[in-house]
């Protein structure tokens, strides 16, 4: 099969498309003929190697979307022909950017009909990510304010969409582009991050309950500023990979309960995925497909998702 690999930690130019076995599925997994990879910042970190993955050479690429071609031994949940949509590969297992991949079924899920591979293989990172954030850690309830930063990146679209699902007034900072599509997906109030009274705004719709925070040494001082007192903040990102916490008396005068979480801890990928799946099948969830891009581009792909300003995921076609 066709494998986009790399056998050194290095720039997008260490990515090599090459000819190599397909993987078979042991006990207790799949393998999926993929129609579609997500492409996520992760996939960035785990090539130059601040995450390391599991060994060399490796296929980059934790999302992904397609058909169940094989089962192993003992999988009866899933069977050949199968849609299905799954995260969490590209660190312990080898990755998505590939004809096939082997997934444990523990990260897949039946992809609902009607949804498309893309959009399917779109939302693993992102949508597990924001369940886990706005759910699982934050406790997110009904007619609670969140605030979203960043609601036009992979993450911050599917967020914003869950935390508007469960009844939540969300509140998101984007650029002005974008700020019709995050209304049309559920955002009460949007807010231009570049803005001089960036806090004024973001008070004057509501001080938030919760907080979703992809770039925490930016905004921790910010989000206790516009907090209230025990305002739960979940921490997914940080700018700077060594960044420390330099505004921790303010987050401590306002009690906030900080939550920092990987995605990759989630204990039972497959029960989120089922769940965003039913979001999906209500029609209360999507993802916006800003690119697609061959196998062939998976280097342009890793560059433009650092770089370039998009709205929602960039996806791999194989
Ligand atoms: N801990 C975890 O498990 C986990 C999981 C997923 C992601 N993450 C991390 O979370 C971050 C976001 O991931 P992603 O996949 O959503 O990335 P993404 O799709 O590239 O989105 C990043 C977003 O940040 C926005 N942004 C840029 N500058 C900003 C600023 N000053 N204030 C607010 N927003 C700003 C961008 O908007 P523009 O287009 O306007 O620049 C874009 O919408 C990354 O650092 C990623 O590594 C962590």
């Amino acid at each position: 099969m066709k494998a986009v690999r790399y056998h050194e930690h290095g720039g997008t130019d260490v990515l090599e498309l090459e000819e190599v076995d397909r993987p078979e599925p042991d006990a207790g997994e799949v393998r999926v003929e993929i129609a579609a990879a997500g492409i996520n910042p992760v996939d960035t970190y785990f090539r130059e190697g601040s995450y390391a993955p599991e060994s060399l050479p490796w296929i980059p690429g934790s999302d992904f979307a397609g058909t169940v071609e094989a089962v192993g031994d003992d999988v009866t949940e899933f069977q050949p022909s199968d849609r299905v949509f799954g995260t969490g590969l590209g660190k312990d297992v080898p990755g998505t950017c590939a004809e096939y991949a082997v997934s444990p079924t523990d990260r897949i899920a039946i992809l609902p009909e009607g949804t498309s591979f893309e959009v399917g293989a779109a939302l693993g990172v992102p949508a597990v990510t924001a369940w886990r954030s706005l759910i699982d850690h934050a406790d997110l309830e009904p007619a609670e304010r969140c605030l979203v930063h960043g609601g036009s990146g992979g993450v911050g679209h599917a967020a914003v969409q869950i935390a508007a699902a469960t009844g939540a007034d969300v509140t998101t900072t984007a650029s002005p582009e974008y700020h019709d599509r995050l209304e049309s997906l559920g955002a009460d109030a949007t807010v231009d991050y570049a803005r001089d009274d960036l806090e004024d705004a973001v008070v004057e719709a509501g001080s938030p309950d919760v907080i979703l925070d992809h770039r925490l040494d930016d905004y921790l001082q910010f989000d206790a500023d516009v907090a209230k007192q025990g305002t739960r903040v979940v921490g997914i990102g940080n700018t700077v990979p060594e960044a420390g916490f330099s505004n921790v008396p303010a987050a401590r005068s306002k009690e906030l309960r900080i939550h920092l979480i990987s995605m990759f801890n989630t204990p039972d990928i497959s029960a989120v995925l089922r769940r965003v799946a039913k979001l999906l099948s209500a029609g209360k969830l999507s993802a916006e497909i800003a690119r697609t891009y061959d196998l062939e581009d998976v280097d342009s792909a890793h560059e433009d998702v650092l770089s370039e300003s998009f709205f929602g995921k960039l996806v791999v076609t194989p």
